[in-house]
């Protein structure tokens, strides 16, 4: 036996002990428990629930009396959300926790309450705390060591301040640019979304939750919630069971095996099945087929709304019936205890099996002793002096840097020389909320007053950053002309226009908008901009790709911002001055025209009949200081059999004058098939740093996994044929033997 398979096998068996000793304590407790306590600890309620009127808040939101009126009387299991939807400081924090986790040792089996929160880019209701680029942004990376670092700091930020529970990552696929929760999304890629998911949960969980520093991350939406058919959240999709398990389904099945031990479920429907009501996805697909063995909590409200919105029940008592027999095991009810009087009562009426109860208190029981909460359920007092500090910011930075895309740089305008005099104008060049979207501080992200004053907005970070002049006129505010007259006299006296366009921050419905195309007000300050005949630098800071062709085309620079977090700023700026050297891709299609809404992985048929695809800037698209040359394309064997894989080597090199890093993307397309295949689909990449002149050679291994798709009988296939491997312009074939 060599050290590596001991070691493996060491692992092994004491994951099982770790896995026997929770299963038995349990069964211990679960056979102690009566069906109140149980019904409780599958209750999920919100803070408002627990709160003292704000009026009232001396400091310590909680209501003591109603406290203990969740947690004693009806046992609930888990509260979530912050006092009055906004973040609290870390000391507030640590004393909610405390009160919550002392009255839950007043309960007859002093389980505690598991706390959960949606620390999104990092943890946004504890004020300071550090605040990622958006998923959106990350995925632009193409490097899933930043999710790894934003999951580990995510976590030990959360725990720090006292919850155990992230509500994150979303692994829904953002294949629909109105979708106001585009931006939460890796962007429209199967396999950017599942890398990077895969890794945040690794660092967030660690190598076991139950350790002070790491938590248990939570899956969402489960599934088919990124693709509302008229683009407004919580709007019905579409979609059959190939598209949904091609698409939609295998960054959960990633998650699954990379160990998230809870899900999230989707609160819009799939083909007029609402989630929380389908027994196929979360029975017999997500336990029967992804063997997911954690929690299925719901949405906000969900179980309530199979009744009021939907109508697929007829009373809130079909609703809970319906929802817990499909596979939800937690209702984020939130905001009374109706959920645990109906589940009580149907219980004891017999419609509802107690085997269905005891399935999924004891998951809950699990998590919660695989979260360390029965050892200790008290917030990690020794981790706050690491919260938001110098390290942490850093790493922030260096994520940031990695997620603007330079989209567009005619005459090499970019970088700008320190000394040149600048015009800042637009509504989002003096905002912190631009930066980082929903989920910032609060729910909708949009309170500026509530940020931390001292991080910098655009703005800001040019002036420090610049050796020149830097003037500002907002122009503009997102929908209203302010002085855009004034911002045309300023033009005259610089050389250089940073126009900052885009998106104020929002999340879910009413981030919902009618029309793609950014707001005319915006389209007529950089139409004025333009005719200056001053250079212009078309900055975009927006949650989704508004459409902006006609101003794109007339710019000289263009950049892709999106919402790089909190020293998003800092690394804009240091993009622009070429201090440093963009290596970003678009992680989704720009689109070009409203109605052209075309991902990079289209079908044939698409481009049958002289159709275009043209979006604006194509998925994987970003420039950068340097050129860079991929050549020598080889695949390991032209032919190989079933379970061997392939080898595919590509050199690259950087041909240009300035040292950076180059993700090379790995396509692969499969030449024929039972249902039509996509034209190409990625299937690996490598980001690597080059000096220049250096060239490296990079080694991709694809497997019968790759190779696989959704065949007519809805199940994942593998079939023998050709198959085309494509990097960058070079591409080479190879056969699948049968
Ligand atoms: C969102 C979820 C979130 C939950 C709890 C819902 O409205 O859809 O993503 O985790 O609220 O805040």
């Amino acid at each position: 036996m060599t050290k590596l398979t001991l070691t493996l096998l060491l692992m092994a068996t004491a994951m099982n002990v770790h896995a026997q000793n929770s299963d038995e304590k349990v069964k211990t407790l679960l056979g102690k428990m009566t069906l109140e306590e149980k019904v409780g600890q599958m209750t999920q309620v919100t803070f408002d629930v627990i709160a003292k009127p704000e009026a009232e808040n001396d400091g310590f939101p909680v209501d003591m009396k109603k406290l203990e009126t969740a947690i004693v009387q009806y046992q609930v299991g888990s509260i979530l959300n912050t006092p009055y939807n906004k973040a609290q400081s870390l000391e507030t924090w640590n004393k909610i926790i405390t009160a919550v986790q002392d009255v839950s040792k007043k309960t007859r089996l002093q389980i505690p309450v598991i706390y959960g929160i949606d620390a999104i880019h990092g943890t946004t209701y504890t004020q300071g705390g550090t605040l990622f680029p958006q998923a959106i942004n990350i995925g632009a990376s193409f490097n899933p060591e930043l999710s790894k670092v934003a999951g580990a700091i995510t976590a030990r930020e959360m725990k720090a301040s006292g919850m155990t529970w992230n509500f994150y990552p979303v692994l829904d696929i953002g294949r629909q640019p109105l979708w106001s929760r585009f931006w939460e999304t890796y962007g429209e890629d199967v396999h950017v979304a599942t890398t990077h998911g895969v890794a945040y949960i690794n660092g967030h969980q660690g190598d076991d939750y139950s350790k002070a520093e790491f938590a248990p991350t939570c899956m969402k939406h489960y599934t088919g919630y990124g693709y509302p058919l008229n683009g407004k959240d919580r709007t019905p999709a579409w979609m059959g069971e190939k598209i949904l398990r091609e698409i939609y389904l295998p960054s959960f099945e990633a998650a699954v095996k990379a160990g998230s031990p809870t899900v999230m479920i989707n609160s819009g429907e799939i083909d007029g099945v609402p989630g929380h009501a389908n027994y196929h996805l979360l029975t017999e697909i997500l336990r029967g087929e992804l063997q997911f063995k954690g929690i299925a909590v719901s949405d906000w409200e969900d179980i309530v709304r199979l009744y009021s919105r939907d109508k697929v029940a007829d009373s809130p008592e079909q609703a809970v019936k319906m929802a817990v027999m499909a596979g939800v095991d937690m209702s984020m009810v939130p905001y009374n205890f109706s959920f645990y009087d109906i589940l009580v009562k149907l219980v004891k009426n017999g419609e509802v099996p107690m085997s269905r109860i005891d399935e999924a208190v004891s998951r809950i029981l699990k998590v919660k002793i695989e979260s360390g909460l029965l050892a200790d359920p008290y917030p990690k007092k020794e981790l706050i002096k690491l919260f938001a500090n110098e390290d942490a910011t850093a790493k922030n930075l260096a994520a940031a840097r990695e997620t603007i895309v330079l989209a567009k740089n005619s005459n090499n305008l970019l970088p700008l020389s320190k000394s040149a005099n600048i015009l800042v104008t637009g509504p989002t060049a003096n905002l912190l909320q631009v930066l980082n979207g929903g989920w910032t501080v609060t729910w909708q992200g949009d309170e500026e007053n509530l940020y931390p004053q001292e991080k910098l907005t655009v703005l800001e970070a040019l002036k420090a950053g610049s050796k020149g002049k830097v003037t500002y006129v907002e122009g503009t505010t997102f929908t209203n002309p302010v002085n855009i007259d004034e911002a045309v006299k300023q033009a005259a006296s610089t050389d250089v226009i940073v126009l900052c366009l885009g998106e104020k921050a929002y999340c879910e419905t009413p981030g919902n908008i009618e029309n793609l195309t950014l707001d005319q007000a915006q389209l007529d300050l950089a139409n004025a901009m333009l005719k200056t005949g001053k250079p212009v630098v078309l900055v975009l800071l927006e949650g989704r790709p508004r459409v902006v062709t006609p101003i794109a085309e007339k710019s000289n620079a263009v950049v892709v911002a999106m919402r790089p977090g909190m020293e998003g700023a800092i690394a804009l700026t240091e993009i622009l001055f070429g201090d440093y050297n963009p290596d970003a891709k678009l992680p989704f299609s720009y689109p070009r025209n409203t109605n052209g809404f075309t991902t990079y992985d289209y079908k044939p048929l698409e481009v049958y009949d002289g159709m275009v695809i043209n979006p604006l800037y194509t998925f994987g698209h970003g420039l950068s200081y340097t050129t860079y040359e991929t050549s020598g394309l080889r695949l390991s064997k032209k032919e190989i059999k079933a379970g061997e894989g392939l080898e595919v080597k590509v050199s690259v090199k950087n041909t240009g004058k300035v040292a950076g890093k180059e993700a090379v993307l790995v396509y692969l397309n499969d030449n024929a098939a039972q249902v039509s295949r996509p034209v190409k689909q990625l299937k690996s990449y490598q980001k690597v740093m080059l000096n220049p002149g250096e060239s490296k050679e990079l080694t991709f291994k694809l497997t019968d996994a790759d190779f696989s798709y959704i065949g007519l009988q809805n199940k994942r296939i593998v079939e023998p044929g050709k198959f085309t491997v494509m990097v960058g312009s070079l591409s080479d074939s190879f056969t699948l033997l049968p």
